[in-house]
């Protein structure tokens, strides 16, 4: 889906299709850099980063395996607890593996330092972030990403996996929601 098609319940495009495909080809780069000659597990945070993850997995040059995982996180509203439920769990043996976390968006931080913790605790080898988008409050929690796509702003913003609802994962790029949408 294209921004024209739900033009009216956008208030500012953030990102097209061809900016954050050329960002995924960069850290593809990087990431084939950094692990050259090993195997890596990405896995995916169910639902928002199952477009990152299938960009990304294509834009590598060597070959990965892909895992998912689904987790919940207790909060009031739209605030994050850092309390974490996994609804889906992986699949693989993270023994001596080198993890890879592909996430769409970190906030507040709190469910990707939780999940770090978790896979790291299953005697992975390493385990590091790749991020899409990065908002200003993530500073206020230690998390580290090794490999970033944006820092954007504090807003709502919806597209390429990110959803307001459930709605909105299909758009190409990302965009900010207008307030009418959800208010
Ligand atoms: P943390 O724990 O970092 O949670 O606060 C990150 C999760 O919050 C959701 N999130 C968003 N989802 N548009 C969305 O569609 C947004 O602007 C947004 N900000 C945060 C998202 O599920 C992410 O995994
Ligand atoms: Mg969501």
């Amino acid at each position: 889906m294209e921004f024209s098609d739900v033009e009216g319940d956008l208030n500012e495009i953030l990102l097209t299709q061809e900016q954050i495909h050329d960002k995924i080809d960069e850290l593809a780069r990087e990431i084939e850099r950094d692990y050259a000659g090993e195997r890596i597990l990405l896995v995916g945070v169910l639902r928002g980063a199952v477009m990152v993850m299938a960009d990304l997995a294509r834009a590598l040059k060597v070959d990965i395996e892909m895992d998912w995982m689904a987790v919940s996180s207790y909060g009031t509203g739209t605030q994050s607890s850092g309390v974490v439920r996994i609804l889906k769990d992986l699949d693989s043996d993270l023994t001596g593996r080198r993890v890879l976390i592909v996430e769409d968006i970190i906030d507040s931080g709190l469910t990707l330092s939780w999940l770090r913790g978790n896979l790291a605790s299953r005697g992975a080898a390493s385990v590091d972030i790749c991020a899409l988008l990065r908002k200003p409050e993530a500073v206020k929690v230690d998390v580290e990403v090794k490999y970033l796509g944006f820092d954007i702003p504090n807003k709502f913003v919806v597209g390429y996996g990110l959803d307001y609802a459930e709605r909105y994962r299909n758009l190409r790029g990302v965009a900010v929601l207008a307030p009418h949408v959800y208010e």
